[in-house]
C-alpha cells in the first residue's frame, strides 16, 4: 500500500472540533499544574470527557511530556501545551472551564495550612492571570489550603474588576467521594447507591459531613457517627501518612476532580438539577465562605443551599468548623492586602 498522498499536518494543530460528540456544545477546558500528580490523571479524565473539545494543560515543568501522550488518546478532545509564565496567557485565552491543581503537596506531620506560604502566591499569579485571559470563565480549585485559597482567588477576583462568586469554586468532592465510600462500607452498601452531604470546608474539624441527611436516610449507632466523622476529617492525612513522604492524594481527588468538572460541564450545557458540595462565597453561615450544596447552572453555582436540620452532634461540629475557617478565611484576606 502508498503512503496517502493527503497532506501531514503539523503536530498540534487538528483544529478543535465546536461540537462535541451528539451535537452537545464542546467546551473549552485548561488544567493548571497539569504535570503534577493529581494533573496527569486529571487530565486523562478530561480528555476522556465528551463535552470537551479543547484541553490545555499547563504547568511550569514536563508539560510537552504530558500533551504529547495525553493527545494520542483517541478521543474528541484537542490537546494542547504550555509551558512556563510566558505561555499562561496562550493557555488561558478563551477558556469556559478552569481547573487548578497547582502547587505544593503535603508531607507526614503538615497541616494543609502549612502550604500556605508557597501555594497563596502561585494561586494568586495563576488567577490573575485567569483575571486576565479569560475572566468569564468558571474555576474550580484545588489548590491547599482551600479554605485559604478560595477567599484568596476572591481578591484577586475583586482586583480585578472580574469577581462573580458564583464561578469561584472550591473543589471539595473527595470529601463526599470518601464520605459515601466509608458510609458505604459501614452500611455494606454500594457507594454509588448512597450520597453524603459534606459541608464547611477542606481542613480537619471544617470537613463536617452531615449523617444525619444520608440520602437515602439511615441511621448510625453513636460509635459508627463518631468513626466515620474522624474518618472523613482524616482522610487525606490517612493518604499522606501511606504515602510516607511521596505526597497526598493524587488518584482519588482526579477522579473527584474530574466528577465535579463534569458536573460544572454538564450544568453550563444547560442540564438541570445538577446539585454538588463546593466551597463556595456564601450567606449560609456568618463566614464569607462555606462548603454547602450547591445548585450548579450555565453561570456556575447559581444557588447556595441551606445547611437543612442538624442534630446536636453536628451543631457542635458546627461551631469548632466555624472557628478554624474563620481563621483560615482571614489568612487569606490578609495575605491579598498586606
Ligand atoms: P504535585 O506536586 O504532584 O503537583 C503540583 C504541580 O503543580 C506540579 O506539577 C508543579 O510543577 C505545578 N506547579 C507549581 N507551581 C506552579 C505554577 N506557578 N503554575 C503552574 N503549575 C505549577 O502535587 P499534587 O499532589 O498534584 O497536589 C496539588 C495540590 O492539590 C496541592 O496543594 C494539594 O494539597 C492539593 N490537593 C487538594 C485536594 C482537595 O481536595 N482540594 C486534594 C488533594 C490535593
Ligand atoms: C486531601 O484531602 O486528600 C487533600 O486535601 C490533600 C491533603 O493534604 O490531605
Amino acid at each position: 500500500l502508498s503512503p496517502s498522498p493527503r497532506p501531514q499536518m503539523e503536530e498540534g494543530l487538528r483544529p478543535a472540533p465546536c461540537r462535541a460528540k451528539g451535537g452537545a456544545p464542546g467546551f473549552k477546558v485548561a488544567v493548571l499544574g497539569a504535570a503534577g500528580g493529581i494533573g496527569q490523571p486529571l487530565s486523562l479524565l478530561m480528555k476522556m470527557n465528551p463535552l470537551v473539545s479543547v484541553l490545555h494543560l499547563y504547568d511550569v515543568v514536563n508539560t510537552p511530556g504530558v500533551t504529547a501522550d495525553v493527545s494520542h488518546m483517541d478521543t474528541t478532545a484537542v490537546v494542547r501545551g504550555f509551558l512556563g509564565p510566558k505561555q499562561l496567557e496562550a493557555a488561558l485565552t478563551g477558556m469556559d472551564l478552569v481547573i487548578i491543581p497547582a502547587g505544593l503537596p503535603r508531607k507526614p506531620g503538615m497541616t494543609r495550612d502549612d502550604l500556605f506560604n508557597k501555594n497563596a502566591g502561585i494561586v494568586r499569579t495563576l488567577c490573575e492571570a485567569v483575571a486576565t485571559c479569560c475572566p468569564n470563565s468558571i474555576v474550580n480549585l484545588i489548590s491547599n489550603p482551600v479554605n485559604s485559597t478560595v477567599p484568596i482567588a476572591a481578591e484577586v477576583f475583586k482586583k480585578a474588576g472580574t469577581y462573580d462568586p458564583k464561578r469561584l469554586l472550591g473543589v471539595t468532592t473527595l470529601d463526599v467521594a470518601r464520605a459515601n465510600t466509608f458510609v458505604a462500607e459501614v452500611l455494606g452498601i454500594d457507594p454509588k447507591d448512597i450520597s453524603v452531604p459534606v459541608v464547611g470546608g477542606h481542613a480537619g474539624v471544617t470537613i463536617l459531613p452531615l449523617l444525619s441527611q444520608v440520602n437515602p436516610p439511615c441511621s448510625f449507632t453513636p460509635d459508627e457517627i463518631s468513626y466515620l466523622t474522624k474518618r472523613i476529617q482524616n482522610g487525606g492525612t490517612e493518604v499522606v501518612e501511606a504515602k510516607a513522604g511521596a505526597g497526598s492524594a493524587t488518584l482519588s481527588m482526579a477522579f473527584a476532580a474530574a466528577k465535579f468538572a463534569d458536573a460544572c460541564l454538564r450544568a453550563m450545557r444547560g442540564d438541570a438539577g445538577i446539585v454538588e458540595c463546593s466551597y463556595v462565597e456564601s450567606a449560609v453561615t456568618e463566614l464569607p465562605f462555606f462548603a454547602t450544596k450547591v445548585r450548579l447552572g450555565r453561570g456556575g453555582a447559581e444557588e447556595v443551599l441551606p445547611l437543612g436540620p442538624l442534630n446536636d452532634f453536628e451543631r457542635a461540629g458546627l461551631e469548632m468548623a466555624k472557628k478554624e475557617l474563620m481563621e483560615s478565611i482571614q489568612k487569606g484576606i490578609d495575605f491579598m492586602n498586606k
